[in-house]
């Protein structure tokens, strides 16, 4: 599929989040976080081949790598550009594959240099990435978490109505522990769960012998305590970590195979899942908390 294809708009959106009046993305329908308690299950995969997944279905969709500390996307989607300000206030996204995109890493001079920021510039840097990029009409706004509970998530919750969270884990209890407590930061800051995605569910060897390498029910476990559904259960396989390292994510590389299906089916899972919640209700805006830090005031770097 070409890039143009992959960007044909679908005719009909799902149905909007509840946009309140300091939202910093009015424009965005929906607001998709994927997150985790636990580093290095699969957020940055999965975000990336839900959001591409998203976008071949027709959805005007845009990624936002929210991982300030540790940003995955310029690699797994092969972006090295820099984003420009066309008119010195907003920035423009970057574009790959019918995805606006947007990550710290297009703005660092050096992508070996450390991010070494506190608290209050990491989310006055988050805020930008939202109200300050020209992100336009989407249907789509994908997030991709750091791994933890931490602030992050509940920064966002406070400053604008996510339809929701896709919790990420592997099948092992040292995964599914921590993964448990994201849930329940979610319960507390009013993040809904959209579902779960297993990752690493299974090896199918050369013989086609299926092995679980980390064990079994993980997934579901989650989906149960969260009571949300299992959305997608994702194989381990080499193609994955591959085409992420080239920067064309199995979605975009193989779309057809076993796992670029999977990515599709758990696309049009998410779809299903935020119109639903959104019928009900569910994407509640929220009471904003101007309380945290300074770091609002300070300004990213924008090259002209
Ligand atoms: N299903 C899979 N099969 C094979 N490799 C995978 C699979 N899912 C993820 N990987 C690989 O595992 C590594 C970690 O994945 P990823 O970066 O998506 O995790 P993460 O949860 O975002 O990590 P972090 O917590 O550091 O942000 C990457 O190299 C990725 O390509
Ligand atoms: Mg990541």
């Amino acid at each position: 599929m070409s890039d143009a294809e992959t960007s044909a708009q679908k005719s009909t959106s799902p149905k909007s989040r509840t946009v309140g009046p300091d939202d910093p993305v009015p424009g965005v329908a929906h607001v998709v976080l994927v997150m985790s308690g636990k580093g290095g299950v699969g957020k940055s995969t999965t975000a990336t081949n839900l959001a591409l997944a998203l976008a071949r279905s027709g959805y005007r969709t845009g990624l936002l790598d929210a991982d300030i500390y540790g940003p995955s996307i310029p690699t797994m989607l092969g972006v090295t550009g820099r984003p420009v300000s066309t008119d010195g206030k907003t920035i423009e996204p970057l574009e790959r594959f019918g995805l606006k995109l947007m990550s710290i890493g297009f703005l660092l001079e050096d992508p070996k240099a450390a991010v070494i920021w506190r608290g209050p510039m990491l989310h006055g840097a988050l805020q930008q990435f939202l109200k300050d990029v020209a992100w336009g009409d989407l249907d789509f706004l994908v997030l991709d978490l750091p791994p933890g509970t931490g602030d992050v998530a509940l920064s966002l919750s406070q400053r604008l109505g996510v339809s929701g969270a896709v919790m990420v884990t592997t099948p092992q209890p040292v995964a599914t522990d921590d993964v448990y407590k994201a849930v329940s930061m979610c319960r507390k800051v009013n993040i809904p769960i959209l579902g779960i995605v297993e990752n690493m569910s299974w090896f199918v060897d050369t013989a086609g012998v299926k092995h679980e390498l980390f064990g079994k029910g993980g997934g579901q476990a989650v989906a149960d305590f969260s009571e949300a559904p299992l959305l997608a259960q994702i194989p381990i396989d080499q193609s994955v970590r591959e085409w992420g390292d080239k920067g064309t994510p199995v979605v975009q590389a193989a779309p057809e195979g076993a796992i670029g299906q999977a990515f599709m089916k758990l696309a049009e899972e998410v779809v299903g899942v935020v119109t639903a919640k959104a019928d009900e209700g569910g994407d509640q805006a929220p009471v904003i908390d101007r309380s945290g830090g300074g770091g609002g005031r300070r300004r990213l770097p924008v090259t002209k």
